[in-house]
């Protein structure tokens, strides 16, 4: 059911006699509407009594225009469309990801390792309905506090799961309450983690981690990040860093990570490429992450390379040879020893060892391919076509892309050169014309995240922000992102947030710009669940992506459903699209229970805004 305060009074009140419980009703409602009244007018007030006058203007042009659309939404919210709301879930499907059903895919025969890999085709028939939050649920705290401090009632994550965490990244927490703290940068306990950059960083051969930018590593692949320290940290020196563990019932690397505001994804290293284009990262890091590289004739370290950018950076931190210690009968070469054997075939050179860390070098000279001996692994043939979850491959990719620029030789200037775009085959103008348009239409969604835009007293675009916590977006899902032009307008308002960039598949493939601009991004096909867990965004957005859709095969309630399963709750979801498929949206909108409004906002052509708002839904 929907949440509402009063059907949880009975449950506080328990056998109290009838009397008192409704004498404490009436008390309840009249105290509820005293808070509210006064709360909501008075913050409302505080925010705009200076421009009264301008609001009052915009107030009648917006009520007027939004009329119609009102007085629909309020007949779709009280009236027979209501019967139409999906269902809620059960509590097994609180933390429901779709397509990792390990018990269906064994079932099904697969085996080796594949039983936990993606399987969509595999996903049954079921009932649609909506996930609901866990009992203890809470909205997430702001960033940067929510960095080092989350609910734990808002992760799935065994006492036992603390107790046990015993690698480097993952000795980090401490249990409060119903806190999790993860140690902030100044915290008073050693973490070990500033030591590790700075040691990584000291084996590139620079003074300090604070030098990873200037040479060239900005974005790190992060494979099993634990709980995401070394993400965090990475997050302060400015980098982008992308964690991706494979899926875990519980205690989930990735769900953790995105909890504390960390980009991650669900990503697996076992028998398919990952959603990422060629040469897509700087550094790609493994602590520990539990990766036997050397199996599958090593086609999981030419996976590596094929994300690696040239000269980008491998690290592997392990303690094989101290648990190999343990038995000195098989006297097998730790798995560094045979990736180092294996990386000279690639153009890979071991550029530093220190501990149990290994760092290795991807060429930057493509030459270095021709030079080996013939019976080294080939260069792939079939070169730059979007990976989206191929079988892995036994040849080397990416060694002829026209994007072969070597991270050393980036400029150092944070824009996008019209020479970078050529290579990807983009207009300037057109991308230049495109930036300006996201850096307008930024101003005006972020001043659209309010619940005002739903009350009698509508927001109108433009109108400054109402105070915080209205707006608190740090995870975003750009669902449509083209060049990703929405990120970098975040990015010049100095937003908090970080983006995921998701090009649909059978879009233009422009993610290579995206990857090569420093963003997040990766390949999705909309028709499919995002491999993600449940709540793990604040904001989602989607522009065109509802026309896009309407030529494809899926169906959109699916897709709704999906979107609010990755949405927190009180997270928002901006569409705009032509005002058709906005009416379509709207009435999904409902029936998975967002509040929704359309708004118009150039007025004269047929582009429609909706702006949506996931309630909060409690038992
Ligand atoms: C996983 O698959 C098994 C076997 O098909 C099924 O019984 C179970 O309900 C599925 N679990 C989920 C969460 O869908
Ligand atoms: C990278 O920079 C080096 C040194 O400036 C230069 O010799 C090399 O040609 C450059 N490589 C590419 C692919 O631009």
């Amino acid at each position: 059911m929907r949440s509402s305060w009063y059907k949880s009074l009975p449950l506080v009140l328990g056998p109290r006699p009838r009397i008192s419980w409704l004498l404490l009703v009436v008390i309840g409602v009249v105290a509820l509407v005293t808070i509210l009244g006064t709360s909501s007018s008075s913050s409302y007030d505080s925010a705009t009594s200076k421009r009264l006058p301008n609001f009052h203007r915009n107030y009648r042009r917006i009520k007027e225009q939004a009329a119609v659309d009102y007085l629909d939404l309020r007949s779709l919210s009280f009236g027979a469309s209501r019967l139409k709301e999906f269902p809620l879930c059960g509590k097994e499907k609180e933390n429901y990801v779709p397509c990792y059903n390990v018990s269906a895919n064994m079932l099904a025969g697969l085996k080796d390792g594949e039983e936990f890999d993606r399987h969509c085709e595999l996903a049954r028939e079921e009932e649609r309905c909506v996930v609901r939050p866990p009992k203890d649920y809470k909205i997430p705290l702001r960033w940067p506090l929510g960095r080092d401090i989350i609910w734990s009632g808002n992760v799935k994550i065994t006492k036992d799961q603390f107790l046990s965490s015993g690698t480097m990244t993952k000795r980090l927490m401490l249990l409060e309450e119903n806190q999790i703290a993860f140690h902030s940068e100044d915290g008073l306990i050693f973490d070990g983690v500033k030591d590790y950059a700075r040691q990584v960083a000291e084996m590139i051969g620079l003074g300090s981690d604070t030098e990873f930018l200037e040479a060239g590593v900005r974005t790190v692949l992060d494979i099993g990040c634990g709980f995401g320290s070394f993400g965090a940290h990475l997050v302060s020196l400015k980098l982008m860093p992308i964690c991706i563990a494979e899926y875990e019932a519980t205690g989930s690397q990735v769900q953790l990570a995105l909890e504390r505001g960390l980009p991650a994804m669900i990503g697996n290293f076992i028998s398919k490429q990952l959603p990422y284009p060629d040469l897509s990262f700087d550094m790609v890091h493994c602590a520990q992450c539990g990766i036997i590289w050397d199996i599958k004739d090593a086609m999981l370290l030419l996976e590596v390379d094929r994300l690696l950018k040239p000269g980008g950076y491998f690290v592997l931190t392990s303690l094989t040879s101290q648990s190999q210690g343990n038995l000195p009968s098989t006297k097998k070469p730790s798995i560094s020893t045979r990736v180092e054997e294996f990386s000279k075939n690639i153009c890979w050179s071991l550029t530093a060892q220190q501990d149990e860390t290994f760092l290795w070098q991807k060429t930057a000279d493509s030459n270095c391919y021709s030079s080996r001996s013939p019976a080294s692994i080939p260069l792939c043939k079939d070169e730059d076509h979007a990976s989206y979850y191929r079988p892995l491959v036994s040849c080397i990719s990416g060694a002829t892309s026209n994007r072969w620029i070597p991270i050393q030789n980036r400029s150092a200037s944070s824009g996008t050169s019209s020479a970078e775009l050529e290579v990807h085959g983009i207009k300037p103008e057109e991308f230049y014309e495109d930036m300006q348009v996201w850096r307008l239409a930024l101003k005006n969604y972020w001043s659209l995240l309010t619940p005002l835009i739903f009350s009698d007293h509508p927001k109108r675009p433009g109108d400054e922000d109402p105070l915080p916590p209205f707006n608190m977006v740090r995870n975003v899902m750009d669902m449509n992102a083209r060049y990703g032009n929405l990120n970098s307008a975040l990015v010049e308002e100095g937003k908090s947030a970080w983006v995921m960039n998701v090009i649909p598949v059978n879009a233009r493939n422009t993610l290579p710009i995206i990857i090569d601009r420093g963003f997040a991004g990766v390949l999705h096909d909309w028709c499919e669940p995002f491999p993600t867990y449940p709540r793990t965004y604040d904001m989602l957005h989607a522009n065109e992506l509802l026309t896009h859709l309407s030529s494809e095969r899926c169906s959109m309630m699916d897709l709704f459903l999906e979107m609010d399963r990755i949405l927190r709750p009180e997270g928002w979801v901006v569409m705009s699209d032509k005002v058709g498929v906005i009416e379509m949206g709207r009435e999904l909108a409902t029936r998975v229970r967002w509040e929704a409004r359309v708004i118009d906002l150039q007025g004269g052509n047929d582009q429609r805004l909706l702006v949506c708002q996931k309630p909060f839904l409690k038992k």
